[in-house]
């Protein structure tokens, strides 16, 4: 459904990506690991169309997407939910979601939508009322989620959505990303948390230095995983 090939990412002069390629398949989870710094939201914003591809292919539903615009590539049903979640935090969480739901045809498909969302994250219809500044970290992650899905995607960009939340969150969270998977909606999920994101995930990759280090199913990792996986700082 989605597939990068060598792919190449500039800061200016300063190269980010180097040579990446990896593919997606359509209704799976794929997980992409990588320490700070090793480039995971920048394939995320590339595939997006918010930084510009220097090198590489990157093609979604057999289309190439490369130089098209970002709102182009959301109306193909490819949507992003940024690591610091941009969310309009003196708005309610009514009004983050109605956002989200913008491109809906009608009131008959955005209160459908809606409908979902809530039903994904009924603590969201609880506090529908309150600006989403005041949600907890959980919560505020659940809205970015909520309000991405709030545009019926076929694809979701997930930039780190459990890190720095309690446990119990993050299982809630990431048993929520399994039923979104499970009801046909294809992830590509960033994480820096390799143990957690795993245990998700149809096929995985990991990232060090703009490039894919290793790439496998979760039943071709060794059984050590934790001496694995520290071997590329994750
Ligand atoms: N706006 C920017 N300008 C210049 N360099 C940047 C910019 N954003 C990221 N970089 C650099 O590009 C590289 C990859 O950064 P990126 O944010 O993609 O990594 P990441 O894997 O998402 O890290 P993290 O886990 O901390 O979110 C890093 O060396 C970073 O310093
Ligand atoms: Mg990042």
């Amino acid at each position: 459904m989605l597939s990068i090939e060598n792919l190449h990412v500039f800061y200016g002069k300063v190269p980010a990506i180097k040579g990446l390629s990896l593919k997606v398949e359509r209704g799976q989870i794929v997980t992409l690991l990588g320490a700070n710094g090793t480039g995971k939201t920048t394939v995320l914003s590339t595939i997006s169309g918010f930084l510009p591809a220097a090198k590489g292919i990157i093609t979604y539903n057999n289309q190439t997407i490369n130089h098209l615009r970002a709102d182009k590539i959301v109306r193909m049903g490819l949507v992003q939910v940024s690591q610091n979640r941009d969310l309009f935090p003196d708005l309610s969480v009514y009004d983050n979601l109605f956002l989200g739901g913008i491109l809906q045809k009608n009131s008959k498909s955005l209160s459908e939508a809606f409908d979902r969302v809530y039903e994904y994250f009924p603590i969201l219809k609880k506090r529908k009322r309150q600006n989403a500044g005041s949600l907890s970290g959980g919560e505020q992650q659940m809205l970015a989620i909520g309000r991405a899905l709030m545009s019926d995607p076929e694809f979701i960009l997930l930039d780190e959505p459990t890190t720095g939340l309690a446990p119990l969150v993050v299982k809630n969270i990431s048993e929520i990303i399994k039923t979104i998977r499970d009801e046909g909606i294809t992830i590509l999920w960033v994480e820096q948390n390799a143990v957690g994101a795993v245990s998700m995930a149809d096929y995985l990759y990991i990232l060090r230095d703009g490039k894919v280090v290793y790439e496998g199913g979760p039943g071709d990792l060794p059984a050590n995983k934790k001496d694995f996986f520290r071997q590329y700082y994750i």
